[in-house]
């Protein structure tokens, strides 16, 4: 099916009535955290004395884009399991329905598994990672408005604050120099960070999880989010603007910023920024 051949879903975009397709949000959150140094699965690490999921979970009902949420949790891990189980109660007549899967060893296994689990009918899938827990309501309705105008993908970008270099190990003698030499310069001004959520019209990227099947292991494993697999398939993927709220959390560091997002005059979650 053709993004453009989207019927109406859950009604209109902002600001014009252009009809928006049958969403379902895919929430990997089956990492293991081990950056963060919690001893436990991240998604299970407080933020503003709640798990980092439940404020991923609220994020994505917010935004209103959802005919489905499907959660992809850690094997075995019944607490966040109990978790959702609870927040199906939370959930107002109208709200998402809310189906939980068993997350894979990668995060792109975690991708399929949840793929697996969609509802009959669905048209267009946001992947998002549990781990951007407050990305502004906004970001998701510029990535389905852009599915909804005809993109087969979409992603969120911010540009890059950083010069950004490509490296290599060094080798014999010049390794008592320094570790790494650097063979190359980005030109800054293209270059854009990747959040989530990544939209894509479902069979696009059924499509591009089937490709994977021929990976080797180093491929499979250098495969860190879903555009990369449409671009394989020479399938055009559009860019919307991100936020600086939908931080990663990956590091201490990160936690503590997401921290301060909450408490400080950025308080209101999911606000623009
Ligand atoms: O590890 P990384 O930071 O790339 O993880 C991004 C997101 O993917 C996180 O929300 C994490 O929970 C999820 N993930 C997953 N299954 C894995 C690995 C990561 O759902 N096996």
């Amino acid at each position: 099916m053709s993004a453009t051949e989207f019927s109406a879903g859950s009604g209109s975009g902002a600001g014009d009535h252009r009809p928006r397709p049958v969403v379902a949000v895919v929430l990997v959150a089956a990492g293991s955290g081990q950056r963060l140094g919690y001893g436990m699965p991240k998604a299970r690490v407080p933020l503003g004395g709640e798990p980092i999921l439940m404020h991923a979970l609220r994020g994505v009902v917010a935004s209103g884009v959802a005919q489905q949420v499907c959660v992809a949790l850690p094997a075995g891990d019944g607490s966040l399991r109990q978790m959702c189980d609870d927040f199906k109660d939370e959930l107002v007549d109208g709200g998402p329905l809310l189906t939980v899967v068993e997350g894979g060893g990668t995060r792109a296994e975690s991708v399929r598994s949840a793929l697996s689990a969609l509802e009959e009918g669905t048209q267009a899938v946001l992947v998002h990672d549990a781990a951007r827990a407050l990305t502004p309501e906004s970001v998701f309705l510029r990535v389905v408005d852009s599915l909804a105008a005809g993109a087969l993908a979409v992603i969120p970008v911010v540009p890059v604050v950083d010069t950004v270099k490509t490296v290599e190990a060094t080798r014999d003698d010049d390794a008592r120099i320094a570790p790494e030499i650097v063979v190359g310069t980005a030109p800054r001004e293209k270059l854009r960070a990747v959040q989530t959520p990544q939209g894509f019209d479902l069979d696009t990227l059924l499509k591009a999880h089937r490709e994977v099947a021929g990976f080797s292991e180093a491929q499979a494993a250098a495969v860190t989010d879903d555009a990369m697999l449409v671009e394989r398939l020479g399938i055009p993927v559009h860019a919307v603007r991100g936020a600086s709220q939908s931080l990663k959390i990956t590091t201490p560091l990160d936690l503590i910023i997401a921290e301060g997002l909450l408490e400080g005059p950025l308080g209101a979650r999911w606000v623009e920024g």
